[in-house]
């Protein structure tokens, strides 16, 4: 069976990408910067490993669908995701007429960008972030929200990670958001890490989010705000009772997903 190797590149890499591939692409520019070539191969095999190549090259690369049958699911699987009125997060090979397109190849990383409970703090950033905020992700995955944060007008960002291998994904996706100035990315546990954030997220387990409270608190600004989500509607009371320093609004809530958004007591 033919293949497709569906891949994305700047003015820069384009070339990089031929002659990895040995041959030139049809390019089509999709927006300022961003180019995508679709390559026909004879075989699907070979298709699966030419995208293994480019991506061990670090060029965002997927495999096409190879026949009509798994096109629908294919294209259905690469459908920008909206955030807020003007913003989706995408991977870096999908097209968008969005205002702010915010690129994100997760690699081996957690964070697409499409799944509820990273979804429910992208649009509580996509609506509060004023401008000039400082933003800690603790658990960043992919950094789709420290990224998704400067895009939408912070200042700075730092992702923590106990995962490195998710984190080389965050760095490349800041680079291709042109927010690598703007944002750091650690392999380090909550505790390690010190100062005031204007915001604080984090999308984990609620049992971590638990076990990781007090440390979150602490990082709180004393005007800031805290996002908590990847919570089920079981969970909530239990998560409210273990950050008694916080005010928190109604849940969010997508799917059978919750966040809560919170802020401290006035003391
Ligand atoms: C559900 S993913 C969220 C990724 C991304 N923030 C998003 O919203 O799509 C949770 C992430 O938390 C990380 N993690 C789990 N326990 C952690 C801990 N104790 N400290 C820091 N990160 C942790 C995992 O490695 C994973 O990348």
């Amino acid at each position: 069976m033919t293949g497709q190797v569906v891949v994305a590149a700047d003015a820069f890499s384009r070339e990089d990408v031929e002659v990895l591939l040995g041959m030139a692409g049809e390019w089509k520019l999709l927006r300022p910067n961003r180019w995508v070539a679709i390559y026909e191969v004879d075989d699907e095999n070979i298709g699966r490993a030419l995208v293994a190549e480019l991506r061990n090259a670090g060029h965002p690369a997927v495999a096409g669908p190879p026949d009509e049958a798994r096109a629908v699911g294919w294209h259905n699987r690469n459908q920008p995701t909206p955030v807020g009125e003007r913003a989706v997060v995408c991977f870096p090979w999908v097209e968008s007429e969005a205002e702010i397109v915010i690129e994100i190849d997760p690699g081996v990383g957690f964070g697409t960008g499409d799944h509820p409970s990273t979804r429910l703090l992208l649009e509580e950033l996509a609506s509060a972030i004023r401008g000039d905020e400082s933003v800690l992700d603790v658990g960043c995955g992919s950094g789709v929200l420290a990224i998704a944060s400067v895009r939408f007008g912070a200042v700075c960002a730092i992702g923590i990670d106990i995962n490195g291998a998710g984190l080389v994904a965050a760095k490349a996706n800041a680079r291709r958001n042109r927010v690598a100035d703007q944002t750091e990315f650690l392999r380090t546990g909550l505790k390690e890490i010190s100062g005031k954030y204007d915001v604080v997220v984090a999308n984990i387990h609620d049992d971590i989010l638990r076990s990781m409270a007090d440390d979150l608190v602490a990082r709180v600004a004393a005007d800031g705000w805290l996002g908590l989500s990847g919570v089920s509607p079981g969970q909530l009371s239990r998560l409210r009772a273990a950050f008694p320093q916080i005010i928190f609004e109604e849940p969010r809530r997508m799917d059978d997903w919750n966040a809560l958004i919170g802020r401290r007591k006035i003391e």
